[in-house]
């Protein structure tokens, strides 16, 4: 069994865009600029903003962090989104989800400029993912697709089944291993709340991958010998701890890790891919604005 470590991918990606970052600078080059929004106090939220904006220290990016209130509407955060569409220093820009019930999602992704969607949830860059069109593709599955990529995990022919439709992981995983080219050429089952006999299901999967957020779901009598896991899973269980949580996946690591052949932990699998690729995201935005 090989754990497929993101921690360690994570850094390796970071150093790469470092170095690539060193040389820019070394040219008297512009260096690439995040800006991340985030409205309202929730605390994971702001935990993954925080440590969205290391990274870009980490590496060398510059970077923003707007904080807006709790209350805020949604005709502010659209005016905020039109200030940072039409700032030429900022390369890109996410919004952090989720956002207060008062804002309409859907109309907020939608008014952000598709060049800066380095998060690639805008209906411009979801379309051309699911094309084949070169776009910024979301950063959890872009992850997934690079772990997959680097440890040589085969997918190839195999029977991908993805549990979650959600627009920011399951459904676009559903495209990307679909997709034809490596990482991909799978046949895809895209299962969720509504699919009955999951266990029938996945326990046919070469590589499963788990976007659900209920702790422990994934068992060993689910998989079948050898399977790939891949864990999406982050849910934040209550304990008696200084933090007063801890961090759990969607898959019994324990007892699947027996049989797999390639497995994500939690921490340290999944999660630290997305920053990785979100800064990708970010230099291949500079990029473009360049040309
Ligand atoms: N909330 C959970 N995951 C994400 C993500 O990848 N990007 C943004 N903007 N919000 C999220």
């Amino acid at each position: 069994m090989t754990i497929l470590d993101g921690r360690k991918t994570s850094n390796d990606i970071k150093n790469e865009i470092k170095a690539e970052v060193d040389r820019m600078k070394a040219n008297g080059e512009k260096v690439p600029h995040l800006a991340a929004v985030i409205v309202g106090n929730d605390g994971a939220s702001l935990t993954y903003v925080g440590s969205k904006v290391r990274a870009c220290e980490r590496v060398g990016f510059e970077s923003t962090m707007v904080r807006m209130s709790n209350t805020t509407s949604e005709i502010e955060l659209l005016d905020k989104i039109e200030e940072l569409n039409n700032d030429d220093n900022i390369d890109g820009f996410i919004i952090q989800l989720p956002l207060p019930p008062q804002i309409n999602t859907r109309k907020v992704l939608m008014a952000v400029n598709p060049d800066k969607d380095v998060d690639g949830f805008h209906p411009m860059n979801f379309g051309k993912m699911a094309l084949d069109m070169s776009t910024f593709i979301p950063a959890t599955p872009f992850g997934i697709l690079e772990l997959l990529d680097r440890y040589g995990v085969e997918t190839d022919g195999k029977h991908t089944v993805i549990i979650g439709r959600s627009h920011i992981v399951g459904r676009p995983m559903s495209i990307l291993m679909g997709r034809k080219g490596f990482p991909g050429n799978s046949t895809v089952t895209l299962t969720h709340s509504h699919t009955k006999n999951i266990t029938q299901i996945t326990s046919q999967a070469d590589i499963v991958i788990s976007a659900l957020g209920i702790p422990q779901f994934l068992k060993a009598e689910m998989v079948k010998d050898d399977a790939v896991i891949i864990d999406v899973g982050i849910t934040r269980v209550p304990d008696d701890s200084e933090k007063g949580y801890y961090i759990t996946g969607d898959v019994d690591f324990e007892n699947v890790s027996k049989k797999a052949s390639f497995i994500t932990p939690v921490p340290g699998g999944v999660g630290p891919m997305t920053i990785a690729m979100l800064l990708k995201n970010t230099l291949l935005a500079r990029e473009q604005h360049r040309k």
